[in-house]
């Protein structure tokens, strides 16, 4: 799916406080199947951005359009069916479900229907290589497991669109490596657009394309 925004602003006003403006006119166009790494110094709203465009929040003003659909006109039912259809995320921390075990935590987007979602979670897990930790809990599991883990969840749905917000941050760089690695070559497969916040030179590098911000702005 391609991704284009048109002058994106986001503010945070709230009373007797100064206003922040977090983006300032954000102008981007993301073509399907384009891989993108969004870099820039903390504080500059790059995650702002991505829930944005993830559909997570929105914006103070400008349009999103997502296959040329404006979804920012979209109700909050709309939305949220547009996400569950179309969008996977993974954060920087892996939000695991603590009691629920490797396989029921992939199965947690598609919970009514998880039943007939088995065999793509069991696919989902020996491409991570986590098949014989399927019915460990989060907490049995290192931190790159436990990320490979919220990966498969996020690609669950085999989503057309994923979002990772430092997926790898909290790790060190092999581990991290190995999940860039799979998160790459799973969107490479489907075709899925990928915007990926890093601030690794060398993920970066593995991107179609690179996007820098600075304050609010692209550059
Ligand atoms: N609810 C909020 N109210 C006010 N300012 C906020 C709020 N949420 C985020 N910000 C500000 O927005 C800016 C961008 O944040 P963020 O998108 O998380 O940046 P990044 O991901 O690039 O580090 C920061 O200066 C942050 O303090
Ligand atoms: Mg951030």
């Amino acid at each position: 799916m391609k991704i284009v925004t048109k002058n994106l602003i986001k503010n945070y006003a709230k009373p007797k406080t100064p206003e922040v403006c977090v983006l300032k006119g954000i102008d981007l166009n993301i073509n399907s199947g384009e891989k993108v790494a969004l870099m820039g110094p903390s504080g500059a709203g790059k995650s702002t951005l991505i829930h944005i465009l993830g559909l997570m929040d929105i914006p103070t003003s400008g349009d999103v359009f997502i296959d040329d659909i404006k979804v920012n006109s979209y109700d909050s039912t709309k939305l949220s069916n547009m996400r569950k259809e179309n969008i996977g995320f993974v954060f920087q921390f892996h939000y695991l479900l603590a009691d629920f075990n490797v396989l029921e935590n992939i199965l947690i987007p598609v919970w009514n229907d998880r039943i007939k979602k088995i065999s793509r979670a069991n696919e989902l897990l020996e491409i991570m290589g986590l098949t014989s930790r399927k019915t460990h809990m989060p907490h049995e599991l290192s931190g790159g497991e436990q990320q490979r883990v919220a990966l498969a969840r996020a690609l669950i749905n085999n989503p057309k669109i994923l979002f990772a917000d430092e997926p790898t941050g909290n790790l060190d760089r092999k581990t991290g490596e190995k999940i860039e690695n799979l998160m790459f070559s799973i969107c490479n497969q489907l075709k899925t657009t990928l915007v990926v916040v890093t601030h690794s030179e060398e993920l970066a590098k593995s991107a179609d394309r690179q996007l820098k911000m600075i304050d609010g702005k692209l550059i």
